[in-house]
Order: C-alpha cells, then sequence, then structure tokens
C-alpha cells in the first residue's frame, strides 16, 4: 500500500456517512474506502426504524425541526437542525433513486412511502424498509459502490492512526492520509491522501450492554483526537430503552417503531408504567423512557421490563416486523402473542469530533460525518431516526466540499513507513480482553443510565491506570486489531468520563443524582480541546 501513488479521497468507514459520500464524488475523483471488517459491517445495517424525513401533506419542516429541538433539550445548534431537516425529503429521494426498496403505504399517501411513528416525533415521518431499513439502505449502497470503477475497497483494515504534517506547535495542521493495518498480513503501511473522511461510526462498545456490533469502539474520535481535534459533547451516550434481553441474544435491537404502532411497556406483574413518567408515555424521548425504565427495574429488582404488541392483529406484527417476529421467535418468544423482554442497552454517541457545517474538522483536510462527528444536530439527546439522515446529509455536502477543493489540492508528501524495530509480538494477550473487559464494566456500572460525581471519580482513576498499561502495551508489541480497538476505546472512555465530570446538572441524556435538574447557565457544548490542537486555517 505505502508505494502505491495517493489517492485523491481516503474514506474511513463504509456505513450510510462513507458510502453515500464515496458515491457522490465525481466520477474522475480516486477514491479508497476502508473498512475493518466486510464492507457491509457496521451500525448502518442493523438500523431497524428508518430515516425520518418531511414527506407528509399534514407535517411540516418547522414541525420536524421543532421535535428535534425539543429532544435534544436545549444543546441542539438551531442552524444545524434546519440543514438538515430540510435537505430530508432531498435524502431519501436520493436514497430510493439508488434503488433502496423502501416499505410503500397501501393506501397511496402523497409521497408513496409508508410513514412510522417512533418517540419524539409529532407525525408520521419515518420512511423504512419493514423493520430491517438499515439492511435495505447498506446493501445497496455497497452494491453501488462495488460497482463504481473510480473506487478501491480496503475491507478487513483497520486505520491504525492519521497522518498529520505540522510546521510545528500551534500551527495549522494538515491531514495526509492514514496508517493502515492489513488484518490479512498483520502489516502497517501507509495511504497518502489529499483528502480523509472520517466516518467510523460510534462508540457505544465501550459499555458493557450495548445495541451495536463489535465494530463501534469510537476508532475515528479517538484517532481524530490523538490528531489535534476538539470533541465535544462525548457525554451525551443514549441509552435506546429496548434491546431484547435473553441470556442467548446478543446486542438486538427491539425498534422503537414497535411502540410507534401501539406497544406498551410492562412491568413484570403486566402494570403500564410509562403514563407516571412522562404524558407521551411510551412515545417519549429515548432518554426519558431508558430512565423511567431504569428507575422501575433497580426500585422492583426486576431483571427486565416487557413491550407488549400482542393486542394489534398478528398480520399487522408480521407485516410491520417480520424481522424482529423471526429472531423472537428463534429465542422462543412468540410476540403475536406475548410480551417481549428488553431492557436498555448504549446505543448512540451523540457527540464525537466537531465537524462544522462543510463537515470540515479542525485538521486542514480532515472530515468527520456520521455518528462519529458532532455537528450540533442531536444536542443532549437525539431524536429516533434523525441519525441516518445525519450521515446522508453530511456525505453529501462533504462531497460537494471536497469536489470544489480539490482541483488546488497539492499531492500529499512522502511520509515515514510504518516502524517496528522496536516491538515484539506479545506474549501475553490476556492483558487486552481483561482490560477490554474491565472497561466496558465500569463504564457501563460508573458512567452509565444513572452518574454521581462518586461513580464518575472511580472511572476516571480506574481509566488511567488502564490508559497507562495500554500506552505501555502499545510501545512493546506489535498491534494487531484487538490492541488497537482497546486503546482506542480507552481513549473515547476517558473522554467520556471528562465530559460527565464536565457537566454539573442533568439534561437529556446526562442524568446524575448530584444535580438533578438543569441549568440554564450551561446550556452550551461540553468542547474538549487536545494539547496538540491548532485553530484551523480558514483559508481554502
Ligand atoms: P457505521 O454504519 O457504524 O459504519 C462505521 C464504519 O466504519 C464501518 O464500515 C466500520 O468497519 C468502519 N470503521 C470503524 N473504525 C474503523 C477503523 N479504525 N478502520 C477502518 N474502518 C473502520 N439510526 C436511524 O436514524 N434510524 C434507525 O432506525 C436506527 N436504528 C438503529 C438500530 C441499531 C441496532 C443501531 C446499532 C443503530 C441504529 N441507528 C438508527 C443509528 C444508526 O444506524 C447509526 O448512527 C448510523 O448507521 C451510523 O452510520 P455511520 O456511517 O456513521 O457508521
Ligand atoms: C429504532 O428503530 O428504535 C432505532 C431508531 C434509531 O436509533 O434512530
Amino acid at each position: 500500500m505505502s508505494d502505491d501513488p495517493p489517492c485523491d479521497v481516503l474514506v474511513i468507514g463504509s456505513g450510510a456517512a462513507g458510502l453515500s459520500l464515496a458515491l457522490q464524488l465525481p466520477a474522475h475523483v480516486q477514491v479508497t474506502v476502508v473498512a475493518k471488517r466486510d464492507l457491509c459491517e457496521g451500525n448502518t445495517l442493523y438500523a431497524q426504524g428508518g430515516i425520518s424525513a418531511v414527506l407528509d401533506a399534514h407535517d411540516s419542516v418547522d414541525s420536524h425541526v421543532r421535535d428535534t429541538l425539543d429532544a435534544g433539550a436545549g444543546l441542539c445548534e438551531d442552524e444545524v437542525v434546519r440543514l438538515v431537516v430540510e435537505r430530508g425529503p432531498h435524502c431519501v429521494g436520493w436514497l430510493d433513486a439508488q434503488g433502496t426498496q423502501f416499505t410503500r403505504a397501501a393506501d397511496g399517501t402523497e409521497s408513496g412511502f409508508h410513514l412510522t411513528r417512533e418517540g419524539g416525533h409529532s407525525h408520521r415521518r419515518v420512511v423504512h424498509a419493514a423493520d430491517a431499513t438499515g439492511r435495505a439502505v447498506e446493501s445497496t449502497l455497497v452494491d453501488r459502490v462495488r460497482a463504481s470503477p473510480n473506487v478501491r475497497v480496503l475491507e478487513h483494515h483497520i486505520a491504525v492512526d492519521l497522518i498529520v504534517n505540522s510546521a510545528g506547535k500551534g500551527l495549522p495542521r494538515q491531514c495526509v492520509g492514514a496508517y493502515l493495518l492489513d488484518r490479512a498480513t498483520a502489516r502497517v503501511a501507509a495511504v497518502r491522501a489529499r483528502f480523509t473522511v472520517i466516518a467510523t461510526g460510534g462508540a457505544s462498545k465501550v459499555y458493557l450492554y450495548t445495541s451495536n456490533p463489535d465494530v463501534a469502539t469510537g476508532d475515528g474520535i479517538a484517532m481524530a483526537w490523538r490528531a489535534g481535534c476538539r470533541v465535544a459533547n462525548l457525554e451525551f451516550i443514549q441509552f435506546h430503552p429496548t434491546c431484547l434481553y435473553h441470556p442467548q441474544a446478543k446486542s438486538f435491537l427491539i425498534t422503537e417503531a414497535v411502540r410507534g404502532e401501539g406497544g406498551r411497556l410492562l412491568l413484570p406483574d403486566g402494570t403500564r408504567f410509562m403514563p407516571r413518567f412522562d404524558p407521551r408515555a411510551e412515545l417519549a424521548p429515548r432518554d426519558i423512557v431508558a430512565r423511567a425504565i431504569d428507575h422501575e427495574m433497580k426500585r422492583l429488582g426486576a431483571e427486565c421490563v416487557y413491550l407488549d404488541i400482542s393486542h394489534k392483529p398478528g398480520e399487522f406484527i408480521l407485516e410491520h416486523f417480520p424481522t424482529i417476529h423471526a429472531a423472537c421467535l428463534g429465542f422462543g418468544i412468540d410476540m403475536t402473542r406475548q410480551p417481549i423482554p428488553v431492557v436498555p442497552a448504549a446505543h448512540y454517541t451523540c457527540g464525537g469530533v466537531m465537524a462544522d457545517h462543510r463537515a470540515r474538522t479542525d485538521v486542514r483536510g480532515l472530515y468527520a460525518i456520521g455518528e462519529a462527528a458532532y455537528t450540533g444536530l442531536h444536542g443532549a439527546n437525539r431524536m429516533a431516526s434523525n441519525s441516518l439522515l445525519e450521515c446522508l446529509v453530511f456525505g453529501e455536502i462533504a462531497a460537494a466540499d471536497i469536489a470544489r477543493r480539490l482541483p488546488g489540492a497539492p499531492e500529499p508528501p512522502p511520509v515515514a513507513a510504518w516502524d517496528e524495530s522496536r516491538v515484539t509480538d506479545s506474549d501475553e494477550e490476556v492483558v487486552v480482553s481483561h482490560n477490554w473487559d474491565e472497561l466496558r464494566r465500569f463504564m457501563w456500572d460508573y458512567v452509565g443510565i444513572v452518574r454521581t460525581n462518586k461513580r464518575l471519580a472511580r472511572a476516571r482513576r480506574r481509566i488511567a491506570l488502564l490508559r497507562q498499561e495500554i500506552r505501555e502495551y502499545y510501545s512493546n508489541f506489535r498491534v494487531s486489531n484487538d490492541l488497537l480497538e482497546l486503546r482506542n476505546l480507552a481513549d473515547v472512555a476517558e473522554l467520556i468520563i471528562a465530559s460527565a465530570q464536565r457537566r454539573r446538572e442533568s439534561r437529556g441524556l446526562h442524568y446524575t443524582l448530584d444535580f438533578p435538574f438543569q441549568d440554564a447557565l450551561q446550556r452550551r457544548p461540553t468542547v474538549l480541546i487536545p494539547d496538540s490542537y491548532a485553530p484551523p486555517d480558514e483559508t481554502a
């Protein structure tokens, strides 16, 4: 790889964000897309509910904007929210034109799409492909990318670090590519690029229980931080209220659309409880529902609560939720006849690498899009189905900005080869697996749905020790996929804890018993600045 000529655009990540960007660059642009595993693996593949967009004559941009701001608990950036919401119908149209098979409405609504409803939305505005929207979107984009002659695909390659040049401390920094580990050969090589895009998704694997697949280890956030980018709002980790609770079920989500279509949350004795917590009951924003479940489980010492839609006709359930129905049956639960046991789990990283309205970061030549980015859209709590929308909108915006800048962008200079002269093969892989488990458990116990000063301080002490151990391990041994992910998880965990300690109030997804109320004076994002930060050069 290192001897290859540089590419125009290196896209790290192949979810909705990275692939939509790659497909919207002009056909003469040489693009390299990198994915840690198969091209299709990532959060996008598992998305269920859908994509929010104003597609109904009775709905309006103002209403979608209002709902998003309301869910975001005062921390959304109004202009970004409006920008994203206004582009929603266009982005859904683009996906439709690529061949995504969305569910159509039987009664011929104006847009032709069947629209479902989820928490926080005051209208039906979620376009979907039954209950497997992510699979429909991702497989369409993967097919299109594989058929694009200007896109080179590197699967099973993990980015180790960004390559950043700087003329000196405090001077603007320039990204010229990244070091990639080829997982098949265990060799690291540099890929140079005029522009590099972080599209690596979220970091929910930092928690013991999560709806996310294994790739969601926050690599892009950690790499960008080490490269000198500011990060924002990392205390706002969204816990999805309803993941399947079963000893053999790993990370299986029960979409919020089940509640949107009439599903009710029940205690183990069959009593409905959400109306006690919020007038919107099961359709309150996620932070409220997840906290209510956590509260009731702790109050009763219950292992789970139940989600029941069995009062709806069986055909309706099979038509709308075929994937969930089949998965639950596989665990012996028939959702047409009985309630589904559910628990909350870490689901979405609302904060991330700070990116402006063109998706540019603090480092020149480096963009951040999708779940890895902080754009200001989600504030203190993302509204359901606004994430895929954000991926698509900023994928398109970044592609346009890069296409405009490319003609003037110089070829990146040669870079140093990866140096392995002072490392050996690890003789103690157990250190990696032990630290991985320990980290995810204390993050769950101390930095979860309900926080306290004491718990955060404990987590801070633990993470400092772990990071020191991981640093030593990293400098002595050859890198492996697991070690790289652990190093990134630890960096992001520290950023999450530090952000949570900064916010001395409860707002949106950040709830602490020590400051249980919202404080109007803290209505601003939590921004962390790395030592290597230099103000970006805004000239181009
Ligand atoms: P991802 O789709 O996660 O892709 C990340 C990519 O980065 C992968 O290709 C991965 O291999 C690659 N990568 C990561 N690190 C590296 C590295 N170091 N080197 C190389 N490659 C790397 N949102 C909605 O709007 N609607 C929904 O209905 C919805 N349902 C969801 C259901 C589930 C179960 C989950 C987990 C999430 C859901 N979300 C939903 C959230 C949404 O799916 C994600 O936020 C979104 O798909 C993120 O897309 P992305 O392109 O940013 O990242
Ligand atoms: C879901 O289908 O409940 C997930 C939707 C989302 O995370 O936006």
